[in-house]
């Protein structure tokens, strides 16, 4: 793996992710047509329907066509209802059903695909898209009239969810890859934004995903901070990059610390976008845990528990992938990504459970168990935060805890806020984007559990002791980080649950799963 080869077909898979190219077509009347260039696929919706059809001699309902699926029949020669009957389709959002054109009809599209809706919420169309690109892989030309005449955010689901669902993540050897993604989409009827939205989100979904799929023999804090510096150089975003030596005079604490175990140092990057021509535009602040592999440190884990740890900077990576986004979109608020960098080693100069660290703002830490770095890379990039960078808003995405896991389950974020105005916006992001929060307890509870982090050595205890039985590990954990927000409102998500997967699921792929990438990129752009 340290390979000079190996580590460039990484550093290749990162720059250029092979996303398709997305182009919008005129309405679908000719759809059926011959057309100049003849793509390998075209894919036609169809809908679930109330009944059986009258006659059908079955209980089965039958699909109902949609948007350009009539016309596409009658060019075909298909007897869809036939067709659906006897591969048991019945227009539910995912479902895949391939025919054959003709044989005498030699310029249409060799396969048509009449491809499963439901209703055609975004939820579903999100799952139909993802159907669409896995059906679909190592194909040169994709023509659909899926979402032609619906309304602009259902598009962008729809095409999020081909996009995401098309993914494969980055891979070193000489094994044949698997086919990848379609190289190109024809849209018939697309909305123009929607189609900047979707490609711009679901690149930095895809960014986000590679960065936390790629093996921690590569991804050093170093090695990280280095894509951001390319990346931002890319999208003209502003970028400096901490290393140790100016990290240890201006005082992070948390991230020497953490990183005092590992052969190769932390970093703190902070990539910043500012719109033109914006006066004064909000300020919003994304810090992200970038653990670029948790051992435990001292306080060991498990080897099993170990092995997923290369996705510990998921978050991190979420910031940066966002930042990029919110350029590529030219949104009208700044946004500043840090990126908390550290590895969580064991080693004799690693840090101790009992260690005193001071963090960036100067409050003491009694370590409790290595294991909980998270907090104290955040404590650091927080505190830098509020003093520095006079944020409107402040937003910390971390791989944190394995209770919100546990607690949650794979499906939600646990989402953490001090200001309700900020959770319900991420609420209604999260609806938006597909992207699930949890809205998780923190003001109502501080008076119960904040007296666990009290320690009498230090300003504040990292976890809660054995001793004080309040469990609540994500909670507390929460309650933490609050400390180091100041005035400022401050939502955290705990993405340790969804932040992996362990087998693909609709646009959702095995390993890195970017989340948080959609929900934050959908925030910023509520304005
Ligand atoms: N990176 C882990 C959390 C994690 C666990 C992420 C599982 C993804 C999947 C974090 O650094 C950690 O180890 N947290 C500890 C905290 C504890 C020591 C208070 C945990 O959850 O056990
Ligand atoms: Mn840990
Ligand atoms: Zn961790």
């Amino acid at each position: 793996m340290n390979s000079a080869a190996t580590r460039e077909a990484f550093e290749k898979q990162l720059l250029e992710p092979a996303l398709t190219r997305l182009s919008a077509l005129g309405p679908f009347a000719e759809v059926g047509a011959e057309a100049a260039e003849r793509p390998d696929v075209l894919a036609v919706p169809i809908g679930s329907a109330g009944a059986p059809a009258p006659g059908a001699g079955t209980e089965r309902p039958t699909p109902q066509p949609r948007r350009g699926a009539v016309e596409a029949a009658v060019a075909y020669h298909a007897d869809v209802a036939a067709a659906a009957e006897f591969q048991s389709v019945t227009g539910k959002a995912g479902e895949v059903l391939s025919l054959m054109a003709p044989r005498e009809k030699s310029g249409l599209a060799p396969r048509l695909i009449l491809l499963g809706v439901g209703e055609d919420t975004a939820a579903q169309l999100r799952k139909a898209g993802a159907a669409l690109a896995k059906a679909t892989f190592g194909t040169s030309l994709v023509r659909t009239t899926v979402v032609d005449g619906l309304a602009p955010e259902l598009q962008r689901a729809f095409l999020e969810g081909f996009l995401l669902g098309g993914y494969r993540a980055p891979r070193a050897g000489t094994a044949e890859s698997p086919k990848p993604i379609a190289a190109r989409l024809e849209v018939t009827g697309a909305d123009e934004d929607a189609l900047i939205d979707a490609l711009s989100t679901a690149e930095a979904v895809w960014l986000t995903r590679s960065l936390a799929n790629t093996p921690s023999n590569l991804k050093n804090p170093e090695w990280l901070a280095a894509q951001a510096r390319r990346l931002a150089a890319d999208a003209g975003l502003e970028c400096t990059v901490r290393d140790e030596v100016q990290l240890q005079r201006e005082g992070f604490g948390g991230l020497l610390a953490v990183g005092s175990g590992s052969a190769t140092p932390p970093r703190l990057v902070q990539v910043s976008y500012t719109p033109e021509g914006v006066r004064n535009p909000r300020h919003v602040v994304l810090v992200g845990k970038g653990i670029t592999f948790d051992t435990g440190g001292i306080s060991l884990k498990p080897r099993e528990s170990m092995v997923p740890m290369k996705t510990d900077m998921a978050g991190a990576a979420v910031v940066l992938a966002v930042t990029q986004a919110a350029a590529r979109l030219g949104l009208d608020c700044k946004v500043t990504a840090l990126l908390a960098l550290a590895e969580n080693a064991v080693s004799g100069s690693a840090y101790r459970p009992g260690d005193i660290v001071k963090v960036y703002d100067g409050t003491t830490v009694e370590i409790g168990n290595t294991d909980a770095e998270g907090r104290m890379v955040l404590a650091d990039g927080m505190g830098y935060a509020v003093s520095n960078l006079a944020p409107d808003i402040l937003i910390d995405v971390a791989t944190l805890t394995g209770a919100a896991s546990m607690g949650l389950g794979r499906r939600h974020g646990a989402l953490y806020g001090t200001s309700a105005e900020l959770v319900s916006d991420l609420e209604r992001a999260a609806e938006a984007s597909g992207e699930r929060v949890w809205h998780m307890p923190l003001e109502e509870v501080a008076g119960e559990y904040r007296w666990a982090l009290d320690s009498d050595v230090a300003d504040i205890a990292h976890i809660t002791g054995e001793h004080a039985k309040v469990g609540a590990g994500s909670i507390t954990a929460a309650l933490f980080l609050r400390e180091f927000a100041g005035d400022v409102p401050w939502a955290h998500l705990d993405i340790a649950g969804p932040g992996r997967a362990a087998a693909d699921e609709d646009e959702v792929i095995k390993g890195a799963t970017g989340y948080g990438t959609r929900l934050l990129v959908n925030y910023l752009q509520q304005g």
